[in-house]
């Protein structure tokens, strides 16, 4: 940019506004996370009409001299589209916060609540590794978790309790999501099946909420043991802790989801031959059901902001643990490789799929 060129001063300064607008960015999590911990959706909602700044500060726990400063964070959020401002009844001028749909996902006791994941992503052992990135590219730790706590993310959460709680919670969240969906939109693709193994289960959400759909199932939810020690199975689930790089149990259909993106492909490979031989011919119904993305790789093709979101899942995976996201034709490698026959994409589950994969 020639800067002695009076001409390009406003190229110079929207150049700038870009710069800034990204070293901020952590500023919308970070608002976010602060009204999350303060209860403030829940607040509004409990208000059951539009409520003003001083209506809100009076059910805040914060101090009074801050009235100002909670202005100032409801504007952002307001801008970020948490929330809305609407007229209050009574009075012409006065305006109150509502809820908007995104932070309606966000209240306490949603059933499907987006809280726990949120909380999860936002707690400083899992920002803690950002700020390692750089050093890891010039190092040979796995990743950048690794080189800020001296572990893999598993063998921490094995040590660290507070860790292993918030993390299944948090993927317990996003189950409570997803498996809703997939039952309502995909309940053909459980149709023959009398068993499934959900391997990397976690604490067992999508598995119990499977065989209560279709009680017909049996379920066994496969994972390590400090994530499945203590937990009590029922008459069709069972928890098994064990390594799925070392057995996987005998059953009609392997769930994978939101395992495959956390390995790397030699890893993947490993994963999915055990899956190969844990299941029955494709004649026999034997399948493995994946919930994963298939990452879009052509601007223009999709809504720009399910892009952007894919992509920062990727480098999430990147940094966290060994993995990534994958394009369609590098899944169906993993595949082919792997000694599977053909495979189904059905992008169903918003910014992931349901991905079936046949022997
Ligand atoms: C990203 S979480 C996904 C959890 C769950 N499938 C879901 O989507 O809610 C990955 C899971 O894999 C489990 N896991 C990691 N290594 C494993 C291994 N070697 N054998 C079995 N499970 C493993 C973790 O404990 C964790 O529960």
């Amino acid at each position: 940019m020639d800067l002695a060129n009076g001409g390009r001063s406003s190229e110079l300064l929207q150049a700038q506004t870009h710069v800034w607008n990204h070293i901020f960015n952590f500023i919308n999590s970070m608002s976010l996370k602060c009204a999350i911990q303060l209860g403030i959706p829940d607040i509004i909602h409990n208000h059951c009409q539009p409520m003003t700044l001083h209506e809100l500060v009076a059910k805040l726990p914060v101090r009074p001299n801050k009235t100002l400063c909670v202005h100032r964070l409801m504007r952002i959020l307001v801008h970020s589209g948490f929330f809305t401002m609407q007229r209050v009844q009574e009075s012409a001028d006065e305006e109150g916060y509502v809820l908007a749909d995104a932070s309606r996902l966000l209240l306490k006791d949603h059933p499907l609540s987006a809280t726990p994941f949120l909380l999860a992503m936002l707690d400083p052992d899992l920002t803690e590794p950002w700020h390692y990135v750089s050093a890891w590219f010039q190092n040979d730790d796995p990743t950048p978790f690794f080189t800020a706590h001296g572990r893999t993310i598993w063998d921490y959460g094995c040590h660290e309790p507070r860790f292993n709680n918030f993390f299944n919670e948090a993927m317990a969240s996003d189950a409570r999501l997803v498996t809703s969906v997939l039952i309502e939109e995909c309940k053909g693709a459980f149709e023959g099946l009398n068993s499934f193994v959900d391997v990397g289960g976690g604490t067992g959400t999508v598995a119990k909420t499977i065989v209560e759909a279709f009680p017909h199932l049996h379920g066994t939810v496969l994972d390590l043991p400090h994530v499945v020690a203590d937990l009590q199975g029922s008459k069709n689930l069972t928890y098994l802790a064990g390594d799925m790089f070392e057995a996987i149990p005998p059953a009609d259909a392997i769930l994978l989801k939101w395992i495959l993106h956390d390995w790397s492909d030699e890893e993947c490979l490993k994963i999915l031959k055990q899956c190969r031989g844990a299941i029955p011919s494709k004649e026999k119904g034997g399948k493995v059901m994946i919930i994963d993305m298939a990452i879009l790789n052509k601007k223009g093709d999709d809504d720009e902001s399910k892009v952007e979101t894919q992509l920062f899942m990727d480098m999430l995976m990147m940094v966290l643990y060994p993995g990534r996201e994958r394009e369609e034709k590098e899944w169906k490698k993993l595949f082919l490789d792997s000694g599977f026959s053909g495979y189904k994409i059905t992008p169903i589950l918003g910014l992931r799929s349901l991905i079936e994969v046949y022997p």
